[in-house]
């Protein structure tokens, strides 16, 4: 898979104590790569980092990001193949209540990240992870290209906005030459999985409802949003870092990585369905007015990661939910980093059965 280029190479992953990164950290592992973290220490002991004891699988140091010199000197202490950047304050609510905090991590932060890649020879592929509220919300139904405004009118937005002009920046004025680090970013949203427990997120909101025998109260049951379980996104960077690394900088740039249209179903819908296979579970959801105004429509084209990368979503909206609570209901289950792989490996077999390229070799 992925053609081997992971294994035995040295990868340094920001923020692998979260819930993308601390993911994505055991699929590396599970691919043959020796994987350094870097980013502060977990938040709570549900926390995938702590459930699946990856502390003890791959090499973790506490660092903030916007701490350059204790990155930098990472950095050139591990001498990576690959880093990804996914540490970073990642709600739109905690944002209002710490724009600065926000800023400062998501910007200064990304700049901290390829300083490091341009101080360290070793890097040969730096992907930032981003989001799809980079772009300029003009709340039209059509999906965001890569070549659309950035934007965003709250502070994580435009932390994420600014990210992606940074890497731009960083694209054109230092990694644009042969000799050096083939860049690019990541936009993806909406990402649903085991192990988040990150709070104002639906899912997590669920699962704690339930383990309180609560009913989980829906605020805007009829938004309608792209769900993604957490491996289609890292799919996608692994795609895009195996294609950066055998082919270099004509993957440079930003990518989208969102699901096919039919996984884009209500609060509701998604709610229901997750009752409907886990069999337990209740939720009411309260009249509102402004449904309007929390429509906020927000699709991404993922048109060229289709054709370019030959990459795609491999979960349709049943399996999205069904791998999401197979996920959270491991109540048996005594060794949660084995369930995590066993889960990635079903996600590679469905993907080979469909012909994914990156799974087939
Ligand atoms: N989960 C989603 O639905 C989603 C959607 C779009 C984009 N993203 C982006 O993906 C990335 C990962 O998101 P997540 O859902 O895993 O978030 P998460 O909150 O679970 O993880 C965030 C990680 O960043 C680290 N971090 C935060 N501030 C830091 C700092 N100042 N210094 C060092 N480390 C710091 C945390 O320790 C943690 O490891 C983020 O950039 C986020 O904005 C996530």
């Amino acid at each position: 898979m992925f053609k081997n280029v992971f294994k035995n190479k040295k990868v340094l992953i920001t923020g692998d104590t979260g819930f993308k990164g601390s993911w994505l950290a055991i699929w590396l592992k599970n691919l043959g790569a020796e994987v350094y973290g870097y980013s502060l220490p977990p938040k709570n002991q549900k926390d995938n980092f702590v459930v699946t004891a990856l502390e003890t699988k791959i090499n973790h140091l506490d660092g903030d990001v916007r701490d350059f010199g204790k990155l930098v000197d990472y950095f050139n202490v591990v001498q990576p193949d690959f880093a990804f950047h996914l540490a970073a304050q990642p709600l739109v609510i905690d944002s209002y209540e710490n724009p600065k905090y926000t800023f400062e991590t998501n910007i200064i932060g990304t700049v901290n990240f390829f300083e490091s890649v341009r101080k360290c020879n070793s890097v040969k592929v730096a992907i930032n992870i981003t989001s799809d509220k980079c772009y300029q919300n003009n709340e039209w139904v059509w999906g965001y290209r890569e070549n659309d405004a950035m934007g965003g009118k709250d502070p994580y937005s435009a932390s994420k906005g600014a990210s992606e002009l940074i890497t731009q920046a960083y694209l054109y004025s230092f990694f644009s030459k042969d000799n050096t680090a083939n860049i690019a970013s990541a936009r993806a949203g909406n990402v649903i999985g085991g192990g988040d427990w990150a709070d104002y997120r639906i899912v997590p909101d669920f699962f704690r409802a339930l383990e309180k025998r609560e009913s989980l109260k829906l605020r805007y049951p009829e938004s309608t949003r792209p769900w993604q379980h957490v491996l289609e996104p890292l799919s996608g960077y692994l795609t895009l870092a195996m294609k950066l690394f055998l082919e270099g900088k004509k993957y440079s740039g930003g990518w989208n990585f969102g699901p096919i249209g039919t996984t884009n179903q209500s609060v509701r819908t998604l709610v229901e369905k997750m009752i409907e296979y886990s069999g337990i579970g209740k939720y009411e959801a309260p009249e509102i007015n402004d449904k309007f105004f929390e429509a906020s429509l927000l699709n991404l084209d993922i048109s060229k990661a289709m054709h370019l990368l030959n990459w795609k979503p491999v979960l349709d909206f049943l399996e999205t939910v069904k791998f999401t609570v197979d996920g959270y209901l491991l109540n048996n289950v005594t060794d949660i980093y084995n369930a995590r792989i066993s889960q990635i490996n079903s996600y590679c077999k469905l993907a080979k059965n469909k012909n994914i390229e990156w799974a087939t070799h």
